[in-house]
């Protein structure tokens, strides 16, 4: 099958696509980008090796030793694309207000002008990969379908691993399936003759989203959430519109099952900030004084959340692996995590040892040295003298590996199941180094919503930018939000008044910080496995028997009222994290009453309300 504009480039449709619209979509991109060839991606396992082998040849991926780590790859990327960029980054509603004050926005007709140029062309004397996908388990109800046409087989391979990807998707698509449209460039095309390089990428960068018509394009980057289009753009971006209009939640979210001695199953989903813990959460090992309990990963970043006839909210995550942080990973933080990563990885922007395996700042806490030599995640020397002289990491802050969930040892019985698992609780949790308490319960929904709405986070490496600021990050989703979050507020109030209504009983909301810093600037809560005490005392709540005392901030636990066998932690250190400073405090509504002002346009009433009445209890 051709296309008038393709100028003799075959298609080659396979027999098993019977989409029309799909095949005219691939032809009129392929008649924009102009590839050398097209690629159909069939998502098989010799497929994956195939193009893994290529990349090895290709200088992007080299073996690591199979003798240490069977079956993984190690990439590292050009030095100026390393992370998600939220500047660059837009949602191009028809109309400014429904992309609200904290998202980029461009009128859509004005944005296809700008990207028409760029995209004409930018696959030059490359492959075009199309790669269906479905995120979700394939031919759920819950699942969503999209095909990405992308110019990166590192992307084709990473999203054979993050996602349900092949041949499968165009049985579940039929002749006329819906499915959202994901074009990605890396946006370097080659001249006749020209050399590649180990990592294509393009100064000039686009992440863009058009929410009427669902469509993704981005252009540029070869990096995480700006080209593994299933993942943020749309699994969060185009997935929050869609819930919104359709009365469900897509949110950035971990879920995880926590099963107790007597063998009582709950299940807890947390909005973290980028690199704020999540993956860790959703692996934790209870620590001693913890036996019998057992906690299993449901998802680690993304979560679909939808109301059922009971008026229960069930949880899916519609990924099908982790693309995680790995500096700071290591078996004391993380040990399901450091098992999952022992066969069948890729691994980006981490250092390479000498003997062909992978290291990472956090890992001399495992070997109890830092390695002698390295060659850095820049293909430098490293050794721990240069560390020290010049600062330099082994490993990109932003270093991350791609990983199958079925690798994973603490993985949930139910993390495939389309029916979802029934959330009995959120929570919402940042990173502050001061201000915020290791724990609170929200008295009710909208004091929650409220919480969630005025959490304020440090800014991390996984988006470009300045590191360590202290910026609002509403719900966890300031990057991921694809419609006006005043909208985005009202829509989590419209949902909790709807199963309230029915008679159901709402997820209890608390909001959590592990990252709170001693005069030192050392963290004074231990965290990780720790963090499960927490979590015991959330339980017990559920369960409506844990004890909690009424305060400026919803609800929080006494000394007492924690689990401490096992763990050395003192009243006074307790004291340290839980502390409420009334000065710092009246700073942070400050803060709460700036975002407000930028969101004044359909900012619900009750979060001003809320709003008056933690200043009430404040001033008493
Ligand atoms: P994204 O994938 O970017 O959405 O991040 P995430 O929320 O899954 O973050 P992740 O769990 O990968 O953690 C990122 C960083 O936070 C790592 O360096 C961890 O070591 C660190 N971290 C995670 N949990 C804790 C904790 O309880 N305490 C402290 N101090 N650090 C933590
Ligand atoms: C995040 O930044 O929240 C991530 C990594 O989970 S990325 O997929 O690059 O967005
Ligand atoms: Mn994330």
């Amino acid at each position: 099958m051709n296309h008038p504009a393709m100028q003799g480039l075959d298609l080659q449709v396979p027999a098993h696509v019977r989409h029309a619209r799909l095949i005219a979509w691939v032809a009129d991109m392929a008649a924009l980008c102009k590839p050398e060839r097209i690629h159909w991606c069939d998502g098989s396992q010799e497929e994956y090796e195939r193009l893994c082998q290529q990349l090895v040849d290709a200088g992007t991926f080299r073996k690591l030793n199979a003798a240490k780590r069977p079956g993984s790859y190690l990439a590292w990327s050009d030095p100026s694309d390393v992370a998600r960029v939220e500047d660059r980054t837009f949602i191009c509603s028809q109309q400014k207000d429904d992309a609200g004050p904290t998202n980029n926005w461009m009128a859509p007709a004005e944005m296809r002008a700008t990207l028409a140029p760029l995209f004409d062309g930018c696959m030059k004397g490359r492959t075009m990969y199309v790669v269906p996908f479905s995120m979700g388990p394939l031919g759920s109800p819950i699942a969503h379908i999209g095909v990405e046409l992308s110019d990166s087989p590192y992307v084709a391979v990473n999203m054979k691993i993050m996602t349900r990807m092949g041949k499968a998707v165009y049985d579940v698509l039929g002749s006329e399936g819906s499915f959202v449209p994901c074009v990605h460039t890396v946006g370097a095309p080659l001249q006749a003759g020209q050399k590649d390089v180990s990592w294509p990428c393009n100064k000039t960068k686009y992440i863009v989203h058009y929410p009427e018509t669902r469509e993704i394009w981005s252009y540029g980057s070869g990096y995480g959430g700006n080209a593994l289009l299933g993942k943020k753009c749309f699994a969060l971006r185009i997935a929050s519109i869609m819930g919104h209009d359709q009365g469900w939640l897509a949110e950035h979210m971990l879920i995880l099952g926590v099963t107790s001695p007597e063998g009582k199953k709950y299940h807890v989903a947390g909005a973290f900030p980028s690199a704020c813990g999540k993956t860790n959460f959703s692996m934790l090992v209870p620590p001693a004084g913890f036996e019998g309990w057992k906690v299993t990963t449901i998802g680690d970043d993304i979560a679909w959340i939808k109301p059922t006839a009971d008026g229960r909210l069930r949880a899916i995550n519609p990924e099908a692996g982790y693309f995680g942080v790995a500096p700071g990973t290591n078996y004391h933080t993380n040990p399901n995590c450091m098992a999952s990563l022992d066969k069948n990885v890729i691994f980006t922007n981490v250092a390479l040892t000498d003997d062909g395996d992978v290291w990472w700042e956090g890992m001399e806490k495992d070997s109890g040295k830092f390695p002698d030599h390295l060659i850095d995640w820049q293909g430098k020397d490293w050794t721990p003298q240069i560390a020290k002289e010049t600062g330099a990491k082994a490993a990109h802050p932003n270093a991350r590996f791609t990983v199958a969930a079925i690798n994973n040892p603490a993985l949930d019985e139910a993390w495939d199941d389309p029916a979802g698992v029934p959330i009995d609780a959120f929570i919402f949790g940042g990173r502050r180094s001061t201000t915020v308490p290791l724990v609170s319960e929200a008295r009710n929904w909208v004091e929650g919503i409220y919480m969630a709405a005025t959490m304020g986070s440090e800014t991390t490496a996984a988006a470009a930018g300045q590191q360590g600021v202290v910026r609002r990050d509403p719900f966890a989703m300031l990057p991921f939000a694809g419609y006006n979050m005043s909208d985005y507020f009202q829509h989590w109030l419209d949902l909790g008044q709807k199963l309230a209504a029915s008679g159901a009983k709402l997820p209890k909301i608390y909001t959590t910080n592990w990252f709170r810093k001693g005069e030192d600037g050392k963290f004074v809560w231990p965290g990780y496995g720790e963090n499960m005490r927490v979590l015991k005392w959330m339980i017990d709540r559920v369960e409506g028997k844990g004890q909690g005392k009424d305060g400026v901030m919803g609800i929080t636990p006494s000394y007492e009222d924690l689990n401490w066998s096992g763990l050395d932690f003192s009243a006074q250190q307790f004291g340290q994290v839980t502390h409420i400073d009334h000065a710092a405090w009246r700073k942070e509504l400050e803060l709460h009453a700036e975002l407000f002002q930028q969101l004044r346009h359909h900012l619900p009433k009750e979060l001003e309300e809320t709003k008056g009445a933690i200043e009430r209890r404040l001033a008493a």
